[in-house]
């Protein structure tokens, strides 16, 4: 794998999104409770941060918990918490003395988060607010169509007629770059309320690999299927 062959590529993508799914079933076939796929997802999320950071990836989200994952069992949501906890610190400890920005899309400060969270979350915000080599952008509590609400319901407070520059503006990803790639494991094959506003453009990569199994390889794999096509953005083909 020639990394510098491949960062040095003016196709790279800018800003890619994970969709992480299989995690479940990857646990379960290997006879394991559902919160272990969990578990292992966490470090594969962590090997992929650093290998997007690796290649010069400016900006990567993460689907991590949308609003309709709350309908989990109690158990299961637990546990993705207290994960969420361990994400945080991981964080704290390995990012904080790098060139790396932390931002959140999605409603943090929903009370089922535990209040010491939704504050450790705020200040890795604040504390990164101007660091710029890589952002890391991880979508938890978040929907689409609630993020775009949200920006409608202040939008609206303004009451004047508004462009696609100024709601882009009310959104959590707002001055993120323009979501290139989203790639989803895990063979399904749709968007389940991810970024619907940011992906009018965006090219899609789906594999049946479960999370937990979604390698380095596969990745470059991705990358190199994504460079491959042929962005055309509404203009003729040729
Ligand atoms: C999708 O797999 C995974 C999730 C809904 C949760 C992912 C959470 C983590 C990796 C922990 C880190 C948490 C945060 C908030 C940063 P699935 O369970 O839907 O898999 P399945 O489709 O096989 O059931």
């Amino acid at each position: 794998m020639n990394i510098e062959k491949l960062k040095n590529n003016p196709r790279m993508p800018k800003h890619v999104a994970y969709i992480i799914d299989g995690n479940g079933r990857w646990a379960l076939r290997r006879g394991l409770p559902r919160t272990a796929g969990h578990s292992f997802g966490l470090e594969n999320v962590k090997k992929h941060i650093e290998f997007a950071s690796d290649l010069g990836i400016k900006n990567i989200s993460i689907y991590a918990f949308s609003t309709e994952n709350w309908k989990r069992s109690e158990k299961e949501v637990k546990y993705i918490i207290k994960l969420f906890d361990k994400y945080l610190d991981v964080f704290k400890n390995e990012y904080l003395s790098r060139d790396v920005r932390i931002i959140f899309s999605g409603d943090l400060s929903d009370e089922r988060f535990p209040e010491d969270i939704r504050k450790r979350a705020a200040e890795l915000v604040e504390m990164t607010k101007h660091k710029t080599s890589l952002t890391i952008n991880t979508c938890v509590n978040y929907g689409g169509r609630q993020e775009i609400l949200k920006a409608v319901n202040e939008l609206v407070k303004i009451g004047k007629p508004v462009d696609e520059a100024t709601l882009t503006s009310h959104l959590y990803s707002a001055d993120l770059l323009p979501l290139d790639l989203i790639i989803r494991t895990s063979g399904e094959q749709r968007t389940s309320n991810f970024m619907p506003w940011q992906s009018v453009y965006s090219e899609f990569y789906f594999t049946k690999t479960l999370w937990p199994s979604f390698s380095k390889k596969e990745m470059v794999k991705a990358l190199k299927d994504y460079m491959g096509r042929e962005r055309r953005f509404g203009k003729e083909k040729g």
